[in-house]
């Protein structure tokens, strides 16, 4: 755990249109900048970045948050690697809470094992130059040099003890928990790769993380992988997602393809945005991975009956993680085909054809399941719907399920009502929108007058500072007031943080159950020009409102009641004074009867 005071402070050190400049190129309007956004495809600028309030928010896709939250979106790296990123970027060394001796072996460990696969890729990068063999493979695959050198392509020559060249102390532990090396009968060891062209695979953030092998000519295993290690998981990685990274936020989609070298080739012909699974099923991971650099995920999958089961896969583990504005599609290819040879021998217009047929999420499984029962009779109807249902219930509530439905309630020959019955979707859901609720801020009381509390809310939101201006008794105010609760709750939740501008404060609210209420003002507060001293008279008015509005109303209940006790008649007087006070210097009322 990091500590708040630090990201707090981290926080006040960058400046987020730095930050961000340094990944999209920024430009100024006005009191902010804009860019197109790099987390939907767009093609008028509608990301804006407020240097002021150090946060951004787009107008396009809703995305918004803070220096760090830009760093875990954009290069899809977790909360403290941004962290530490951005505190090495401004001098500051994130403080190392007290470790047992056990995480920090582990620490070291990663990082000697970080060290040892960066080593062995420029090893192996440098043998290939020395293997014409290896290179007229390479050629004969029609990748030129300049392809290699972007995947940073290798070769491994065919030798027991390769890796003797490359370091110092052959027998040091990380190059066997790396999987690079091998211990065999007794002490000897030994290379796992050997005359093999090696793919490294690279993590978003530009770290080697394994290796994929592939054999020059007929052998098995046609392709080697460098086992799980603490820094290599398959189910969360994908091939060339680092290389592609630009190209898929230009085309707005992502390609997933099966193998290494569909990914090398179809970058060599144009087609950058392709990135692959590392010889495992997709999984929920991988979508949610490839969802935050594109709407649109195209799975690619041989034509053949594996490839079939592996698209079924894919589709399973993508339903939780489509909400709208996302969608996958599927591209078979013909038989015998895969993308390699389609795009050598069809070329990128070609492929891109063909791209263009790829059947979406919803058409193919209703399809593949309409396939598998006779529609034309009821049992097989009622089949459609039954095997449908653990599919359908894996989709969240969306205008996208609300379709899927609908489809099958027509294909079933149902009403949709009676679908969603069937499905168990109709009843759960209420139960889940009454528990994500966020709690509602109350309705303005006249129709027309905009609602105070949460002007309140939003003044606080855009410049964090009103709430240490406030009074003690301001504050007691607004927690006397149901309706100004939240902004109370705001307003003590920024003093004991010390919170200064609206950026740091959406960094906390992630903490925060309620976060959902103060997120939906991102926008507005955005757009958000004031002075701070003019959100600060808004503020003071609304406040001296609220004040007159409790004192009318004890006062009100006073006089109605009537005066009896000695202390009554001295709250009496005490608010006829407030009131007075209140409405400028005004005489107010009389005396009310005893
Ligand atoms: P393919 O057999 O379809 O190979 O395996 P490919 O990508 O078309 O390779 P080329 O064109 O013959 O060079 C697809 C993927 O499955 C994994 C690899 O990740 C490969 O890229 N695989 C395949 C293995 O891990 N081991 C194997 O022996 C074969
Ligand atoms: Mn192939």
């Amino acid at each position: 755990m990091i500590p708040q005071s630090f990201i707090q402070d981290l926080l006040h050190r960058v400046d987020i249109v730095d930050v961000i400049d340094r990944y999209v190129k920024l430009k100024k309007a006005g009191a902010n900048y804009v860019a197109c956004c790099p987390f939907h495809a767009e093609k008028s600028p509608s990301f804006t970045v407020a240097p002021t309030k150090q946060f951004y928010h787009c107008f396009g896709c809703g995305a918004h948050g803070t220096a760090i939250s830009f760093l875990m979106e954009y290069s899809g790296v977790g909360f403290v690697d941004a962290v530490k990123d951005l505190a090495q970027s401004v001098g500051m060394k994130v403080p190392e809470p007290e470790r047992s001796e056990y995480s920090q072996k582990k620490a070291s460990e990663t990082h000697d094992l970080y060290g040892v696969l960066l080593e062995a890729a420029r090893y192996y990068r440098s043998q290939l130059k020395d293997s014409p063999r290896a290179v007229e493979y390479l050629k004969g695959r029609g990748l030129s040099g300049d392809i290699a050198k972007r995947f940073g392509i290798g070769y491994a020559p065919d030798a027991w003890q390769n890796l003797d060249q490359a370091f110092e102390d052959y027998g040091a532990k990380p190059l066997v928990t790396s999987g690079l090396v091998k211990q065999g009968e007794g002490s000897k060891r030994y290379d796992v790769f050997r005359d093999r062209i090696m793919f490294p695979i690279v993590d978003v953030r530009g770290n080697v993380i394994g290796f994929g092998g592939r054999v020059l000519d007929k052998g098995e295993p046609k392709y080697l992988n460098s086992p799980e290690t603490p820094v290599f998981e398959k189910g969360r990685e994908l091939y060339g997602l680092y290389q592609a990274r630009r190209a898929i936020h230009d085309a707005g989609r992502v390609l997933v393809v099966e193998g290494y070298m569909d990914v090398v080739a179809l970058a060599q012909h144009g087609v950058g945005y392709a990135v692959a699974t590392l010889g495992t099923a997709t999984t929920g991971l991988h979508v949610q991975k490839l969802f935050r650099q594109a709407d649109e995920v195209v799975f690619s999958f041989d034509g053949d009956a594996a490839g079939r089961r592996a698209a079924w896969r894919a589709l399973e583990n993508s339903l939780p993680e489509l909400v709208d504005g996302k969608s996958v599609r599927f591209l078979f290819l013909p038989q015998g085909e895969d993308p390699d040879t389609y795009i050598r021998q069809h070329g990128k217009d070609g492929f891109e054809a063909l791209l263009g047929s790829a059947v979406p999420l919803s058409r193919y499984l209703l399809d593949e399941l309409s396939s598998r029962s006779d529609l034309a009779s009821a049992e097989g109807r009622a089949a459609l719907v039954s095997a449908a249902k653990p599919l359908v219930t894996k989709l969240q509530k969306s205008a996208f399920r609300a379709q899927v439905l609908h489809a099958l309630a027509e294909r079933a020959r149902l009403a949709v009502g009676e679908v969603e019955a069937l499905c168990g979707l109709a009843a759960s859901d209420a139960g889940a929108r009454a528990r994500a609720a966020p709690p509602p801020l109350k309705a303005p009381r006249a129709k027309t007058a905009p609602s105070l509390p949460r002007e309140a809310l939003r003044l606080v939101i855009s410049a964090p500072q009103l709430a240490e201006t406030m009074t003690d008794d301001q504050r007691r105010l607004l927690a006397g007031d149901p309706d100004y609760a939240p902004v109370a709750g705001l307003v003590d939740r920024i003093r004991d943080a010390g919170i200064s501008t609206t950026g740091a404060l959406f960094q906390a609210l992630r903490e925060w159950p309620d976060a959902d209420l103060y997120e939906s003002f991102a926008g507005e507060v955005l757009e958000e020009t004031a002075s701070f001293d003019d959100a600060r008279a808004d503020l003071e008015g609304i406040l001296g409102k609220l004040e007159l509005h409790r004192v009318e109303a004890e006062y009100g209940e006073l006089v109605s009641r009537g005066v009896s006790t000695e202390a009554e008649r001295e709250r009496f007087n005490a608010l006829r004074a407030k009131l007075g006070e209140l409405k400028g210097g005004r005489r107010v009322g009389n005396v009310p009867p005893v």
